[in-house]
């Protein structure tokens, strides 16, 4: 049998108790509606997920185990799960409402925060996550979006232990633009070959620290492969107006190496952080939300689950892709003209076939081929005299992903004709593929 999923309509109940009224954002899973206790007055946020879409993705235990979890979660600054609501169709999370948006508003309307603002709200910050990485609960996707900010201005983070729910796609499986951003993203985690949550949640905290200080992003770029380069060097400017201490914390975060990166009671230590900080008392577990157990059963054939949640879990193309929606991807998965001196293209050879294929190709060709500081310096003599080199190319490859790479072609000097060749032949071999083609046109 199939059960057709309703829309939810403004006055609609849920689980007879709860009054749904206006959306309130359509959030990364789905849809978050006000909805109002109808006993209590008392005001909630609804966050809805579709059960078969959950049944499709293969996630069905991992969602189940993900809520059991959230209901652990007790802290000022973390937005609250009161209960769990399921239908034939649908899990309804009844969510703590906050009322004051997102930080991401108020820093977007009003710009940068002072020092001591800006480190209350990274003091609450820092609490919060800390608190959920003890309870073994890791955010992934933390970014001024979900951090939401109360009546008094204190902050409450959202989302927190839902990485488990695929971001961008939707039911028809397709990538949609939601508008998410990879400058959050830590290096090892866009490295894509396992990385510690708690030490990459530490990293998006770096982030969002400097945002707040500053009105602005450390790493961005419109061009996706660049924003990459830049996040993998972990070169930024800080401002010099910054105070020395707050200027030693961001760097001390923003460490490309996770493994020399600060932790998170080091940051706890940290003479910027420190002053003033009254840390927060979460509650005693009293486990008192109550779980629609019963009704969340979701029916799923047997089969393999994806375990999203595992700390190796890796981010593939399509997460990859769907988080830069915002940014301009015509350069990275389009040919770029090849009368310019630079171009880029994308590949799904691994980082070493690329470099083999490369190497093999530019030789067929007729060039010769060396491997300096990880480049390829492709160089062709001319045929007249011995030294005097009538093309030098400079070939690079970025891993953004384990099966994703970039491509960039630069050449130093030399003739543009043998060049533009050189290009051709090289992302007719091992550029653009099919798929790619088709993501480009998603977009
Ligand atoms: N938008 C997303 N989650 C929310 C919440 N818990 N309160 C208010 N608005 C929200």
């Amino acid at each position: 049998m199939v059960i057709f999923a309703r829309k939810e309509k403004e006055g609609m109940r849920v689980g007879n108790k709860y009054e749904l009224g206006r959306t309130l954002g359509e959030g990364n899973f789905g849809k978050v509606k006000f909805a109002r206790n109808l006993d209590s007055g008392h005001p909630f946020a609804v966050k809805i997920l579709e059960k078969q879409r959950i049944i499709d993705l293969k996630i069905t235990d991992q969602i189940k185990r993900e809520i059991g979890t959230l209901k652990l979660l007790k802290h000022p600054n973390v937005v609250r799960l009161h209960e769990v609501i399921a239908s034939k169709t649908k899990i309804y999370m009844v969510l703590e409402y906050v009322n004051g948006g997102e930080l991401f508003e108020k820093i977007s309307s009003k710009g940068k925060l002072s020092e001591a603002v800006g480190r209350r709200l990274f003091q609450q910050l820092i609490d919060a996550v800390s608190y959920c990485h003890d309870k073994g609960i890791f955010h992934r996707d933390l970014k001024l979006e979900n951090v939401l900010v109360d009546a008094v201005g204190n902050i409450k983070v959202s989302d927190f232990g839902l990485s488990a729910l695929p971001q961008h796609l939707q039911d028809d499986g397709l990538l949609h633009t939601t508008c998410g951003s990879p400058n959050y993203v830590a290096p090892e985690v866009l490295k894509n070959k396992g990385y510690d949550g708690a030490t990459a949640d530490t990293w998006s905290c770096g982030i969002i620290l400097y945002v707040i200080l500053t009105g602005y992003l450390p790493f961005d770029d419109r061009n996706l492969a660049v924003l990459f380069q830049k996040i993998f060097k972990g070169e930024t400017q800080i401002p010099k107006w910054l105070s020395p201490e707050a200027k030693h914390l961001i760097r001390r975060i923003l460490d490309p190496n996770p493994s020399t990166r600060i932790t998170m009671s080091e940051i706890k230590e940290h003479d910027w952080f420190k002053q003033d900080y009254t840390p927060a008392h979460p509650e005693e577990d009293d486990d008192d939300v109550h779980i629609d157990d019963e009704a969340l059963s979701i029916n799923e054939p047997p089969g393999a689950e994806k375990d999203l949640n595992s700390p190796s879990h890796r981010i593939n193309a399509f997460e990859l892709i769907g988080m830069s929606s915002c940014l301009d991807l015509s350069g990275f998965f389009e040919k770029e003209d090849v009368s310019e001196r630079k171009i880029r293209f994308t590949s799904n050879y691994t980082h070493e076939e690329l470099t083999e294929r490369i190497k093999s190709t530019v030789l067929q060709m007729g060039f010769s081929v060396q491997k300096k500081n990880g480049k390829l310096k492709v160089t062709q003599e001319h045929k007249g005299g011995k030294n005097s080199a009538n093309l030098s190319v400079a070939a690079e490859v970025f891993e953004i992903s384990h099966m994703l790479n970039v491509v960039e072609l630069r050449k130093s000097f030399g003739d543009g004709k043998v060049y533009r060749q050189l290009c051709e032949k090289l992302m007719h071999d091992h550029g653009v593929s099919r798929s790619q083609e088709l993501l480009a046109a998603e977009f």
